[in-house]
């Protein structure tokens, strides 16, 4: 797809994702020059746990970026700037001096911490380090999965203790490895993958000393904390080579970002493997009492760090690869629209897809997956259908959420990501919603903020103005579903909820 039109220089952003990676070139008006993907394994080892391996990732990162440079017919000159976003939480430790990982990387989804979080919950319970950190207690989050590699790694506190470990998410493990990795590698995170760590105070944006040793976590792992947009390194070599590498965010963060959500207010939500709806709520932590996150937004430079609320959603276009991979209903994501569409309504089936507990606005661990309200009259499709609204459901009551905690009336929600593709999804979004659902030219918004950010930090866009000025709409759905039904459908989903809750007891 290249666009024989744009002209130098550019500015490259890697994201590196739950279900691959990939690299995108971007011309100063944030289109899109050329892309290279690809997937990773996903390494499912018990029933709740979910590993990628580490190596793959950087080899598949490497590959992507020559991919995406050849592509668009352009040589490391060319690039101004690279830009990096990633799955968030996902945690790896490795070794300083080789750079081997210590274990797989332990994936944001797996659950293998839950009693671990509610041995660190004690008597006061979830929301022990609430007030530092914005979250709950929940297996989601790195800071637990670091303490369980500790403890069952064998000989690694001893090593982590001696400064011979090293531990990053995505983002530092590749920055490490793009800024000389054992020979020189930067050991940095920004501000937002820090957020999700349990571990980093809200309020000074450091590490917290005083949860790193509720956690019995070594500071001697940690990456230094950095801003979202500035020069942590320049690349030591490949094709991109003496390329400055400039912005680092998690990829809902760098999704905000992308949608160009500067002021207060502003949200979008993201639909990919899971789906993530964050508002920007200016320059102060905005605390919840609806079960939603409080996180960092973004900071550029030595600007005020922006925050955000934000509501997860874990599971929601990983149950339609679900359905194509484990079940076998349908053979691409695409078909989940047709099968789904060859039936007027969800024959009274309603699927919670629990398969990493409930994420907000719940956070239960102990929560698994349910397909409530089958008959005998119930088929594939109508199960398709329910897979679809399940997406819509859930983003309903984050959006309740949203309006109780900020006050804010929700007028139209911005979207993108993979799954707004499909038009049946944004439609039900929409009548569910009771809003308008728009989305822009650009649905890469992830790696667009990513490369925004990164441009910012080098002067090849001048201020965020610069990059409002490139957002365009390119789609939007109105509702169309009566009141009545969609108080009935919400109340079923409602119900369904309560069914996943308790699955796991304690002796489990
Ligand atoms: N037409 C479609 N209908 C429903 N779901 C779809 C459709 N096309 C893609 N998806 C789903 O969207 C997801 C891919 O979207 P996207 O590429 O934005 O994912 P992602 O979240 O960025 O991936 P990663 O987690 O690796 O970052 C997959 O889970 C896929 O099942
Ligand atoms: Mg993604």
């Amino acid at each position: 797809m290249t666009d024989t039109h744009s002209t130098g220089p550019f500015i490259a952003a890697i994201d590196q994702g739950t279900t691959s990676s990939r690299c995108i070139v971007f011309d100063r008006d944030g289109r899109i020059v050329s892309v290279d993907q690809k997937e990773h394994e996903q390494i499912f080892p018990k029933p709740g746990w979910v590993e990628h391996n580490a190596t793959e990732i950087w080899e598949n990162v490497q590959e992507v970026v020559a991919g995406a440079i050849s592509k668009a017919k352009i040589t490391s000159a060319d690039v101004k700037a690279i830009g990096i976003t990633n799955q968030r939480e996902t945690t790896l430790l490795w070794d300083k001096n080789t750079g081997e990982p210590v274990h797989n990387a332990i994936v944001w989804q797996d659950t293998r911490t839950d009693a671990l979080c509610r041995e660190l919950g004690r008597n006061v319970g979830q929301d022990r380090f609430r007030r530092e950190t914005g979250l709950p207690l929940a297996s989601y989050f790195a800071g637990p999965k670091i303490r369980w590699l500790l403890d069952n790694v064998e000989g690694l506190r001893e090593r982590a203790e001696a400064g011979e470990i090293l531990f990053g998410t995505m983002d530092s493990w590749v920055i490490w490895n793009l800024t000389g990795g054992p020979n020189g590698g930067v050991h940095v995170t920004d501000v937002t993958n820090a957020s999700r760590t349990l571990l980093m105070n809200l309020h000074n944006l450091d590490w917290d000393e005083r949860i790193l040793s509720s956690m019995e976590i070594p500071a001697a792992v940690l990456p230094e904390i950095r801003s979202s947009a500035e020069v942590y390194g320049t690349t030591a070599d490949g094709v991109l080579a003496g390329v400055p590498v400039a912005s680092a965010l998690g990829d809902q963060q760098a999704a905000l970002f992308g949608q160009t959500c500067f002021s207060e207010g502003e949200a979008k939500s993201t639909y990919g493997t899971g789906t993530f709806l964050l508002m920007n709520t200016g320059d102060k932590p905005v605390n919840s009492y609806n079960g939603l996150l409080t996180t960092v937004g973004y900071r550029i430079g030595d600007q005020k760090p922006v925050y955000a609320l934000e509501g997860s959603i874990a599971v929601t276009g990983s149950l339609v690869q679900w359905m194509r991979d484990q079940m076998g209903l349908i053979n691409s994501a695409a078909e989940i629209e047709t099968l789904a569409s060859s039936v007027e309504d969800n024959g009274g089936a309603y699927f919670v897809p629990a398969f990493s507990g409930l994420f907000a606005p719940y956070w239960r661990d102990d929560a698994r997956g349910v397909i409530a309200g089958l008959t005998r009259y119930v088929t594939k499709a109508h199960i398709a259908r329910a897979v679809l609204e399940a997406t819509a459901w859930q983003t309903r009551e984050i959006v309740d959420a949203m309006t109780k905690d900020s006050g804010v009336e929700l007028t139209a929600l911005k979207v993108d990501g993979g799954m707004t593709s499909n038009n049946l999804l944004m439609q039900t979004l929409s009548d569910v919603l009771d809003a308008p659902v728009v989305r822009p030219m650009v649905a890469e918004t992830t790696c667009l903020g990513a490369a925004y950010a990164a441009g910012l930090a080098v002067g090849f866009w001048p201020d965020t103005d610069a990059l409002r000025a490139n957002w365009r709409r390119a789609a939007e759905w109105t509702p169309r579903m009566d009141a009545d039904v969609r108080d009935r459908e919400y109340k079923n989903w409602l119900k369904a909820v309560q069914r996943t809750m308790g699955w796991i007891e304690d002796e489990e």
